[in-house]
């Protein structure tokens, strides 16, 4: 059961008005949502959709399993494209015509310039919805961005709203976007914790019966996650929460295991080269590690450091650990500090 959407008032005004401000001046703006795995920009983006703020809508959506798929996350925008009566048929032509395979190294150009004159022929305001931005691949963003700079070059209503979690492929996108827009039309939203009130009116919807007291006791074990709040309110059973962190581990390589387990024991975020210090391992080996951990949804990167993306991972990572293992762990760390104390 998906609970009715609460809050986000300031961050669904912030992202009508960037609709509002490219349907006004007939240019493209735009808005970047960053947020921590289960902060809910999903959830604010499907709001956003149902607010119909545009004549079309289109859509990107990353994928883990097809990042290293060139366009593969572009696919729904070709089609939707394609799809534009007469200024669609070239892209047509390209995306489901016979192929020659003539200069493969023009490809790319030739379907960006199908694309862009699909994009012109549609009438009306337009707004381009892109999600985890993390998983986009290159030619996907690159698509996303020579549509970005056609529709400034041709004066079109063009509003981009995209998300990402905190990774440095959303900032790089921030950076284009801001190259070619301007600093004025690209506007950013750090995704936080619901307000408290809005935090307790999901709980009361998930679990109705739910005490005053286990209200307040999940709002803030939770710390406003409309994720965690979810998670804690539909199950209220502690081997519930392990059994996620198990599921979400069982993906991770040992490496990756290796640092979440290391994260745990250590209560703070670590960063890279420590990390590398610590464990003996080269830059590369660290550093696929600390992808994988993320990619997971169970660790986030800020710079070069890395921590748990929330602290009840912590805590129930650690449950999973056995004695031994953490005793290791703490041995590890401490002669690491004293020598680096030394
Ligand atoms: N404002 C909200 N009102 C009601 N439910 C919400 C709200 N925000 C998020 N949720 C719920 O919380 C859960 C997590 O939200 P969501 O999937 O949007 O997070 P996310 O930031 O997209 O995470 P990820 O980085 O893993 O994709 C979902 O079940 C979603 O429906
Ligand atoms: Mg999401």
């Amino acid at each position: 059961m998906s609970a009715g959407f609460v809050g986000r008032r300031v961050e669904l005004a912030l992202l009508d008005s960037v609709c509002s401000k490219a349907n006004a001046d007939n240019r493209p703006a735009a808005a970047l949502i960053s947020g921590v795995p289960g902060s809910g920009k999903s959830r604010l983006l499907a709001e956003l959709r149902s607010r119909r703020r545009a004549t079309h809508v289109l859509g990107v959506v990353g994928y883990e399993s097809a990042f290293q798929v060139p366009l593969g996350a572009a696919a729904n925008l070709l089609r939707g494209l394609g799809k534009v009566s007469d200024a669609g048929e070239m892209l047509r032509e390209f995306l489901f015509g016979p192929h020659p395979v003539d200069d493969r190294s023009l490809e790319p150009l030739r379907l960006f310039e199908a694309a862009r004159r699909a994009l012109l022929g549609l009438e009306g305001s337009i707004l381009l919805v892109a999600d985890d931005l993390q998983w986009v691949d290159d030619l996907s963003l690159a698509l996303c961005s020579y549509l970005i700079r056609s529709a400034a070059e041709e004066e079109i209503p063009f509003a981009v709203i995209a998300a990402t979690r905190p990774t440095s492929r959303g900032l790089a996108f921030q950076d284009s976007l801001i190259k070619d827009l301007g600093e004025e039309r690209v506007s950013t939203i750090d995704l936080g914790p619901l307000e408290p009130d809005e935090g307790v009116q999901l709980i009361r919807q998930l679990g109705p019966q739910l005490s005053a007291q286990r209200v307040a006791e999940l709002w803030t074990r939770s710390k406003g996650s409309p994720f965690w709040l979810g998670f804690l309110a539909r199950s209220g059973e502690e081997h519930d929460l392990g059994g996620y962190i198990a599921t979400s581990q069982r993906g991770l390589g040992r490496d990756a295991a290796r640092i979440l387990a290391l994260l745990s024991v250590a209560t703070r975020p670590m960063e890279a080269p420590e990390l590398e210090a610590l464990l003996e391992w080269d830059h590369a080996r660290t550093e696929d590690a600390i992808a994988d951990l993320e990619r997971s949804g169970l660790a986030v990167v800020h710079g070069v450091a890395v921590g748990l993306s929330h602290d009840l991972i912590r805590a129930s990572a650690m449950g999973q650990l056995s004695a031994p293992s953490r005793r290791e762990l703490h041995a590890l760390l401490a002669t690491f500090l004293e020598r680096h104390a030394a």
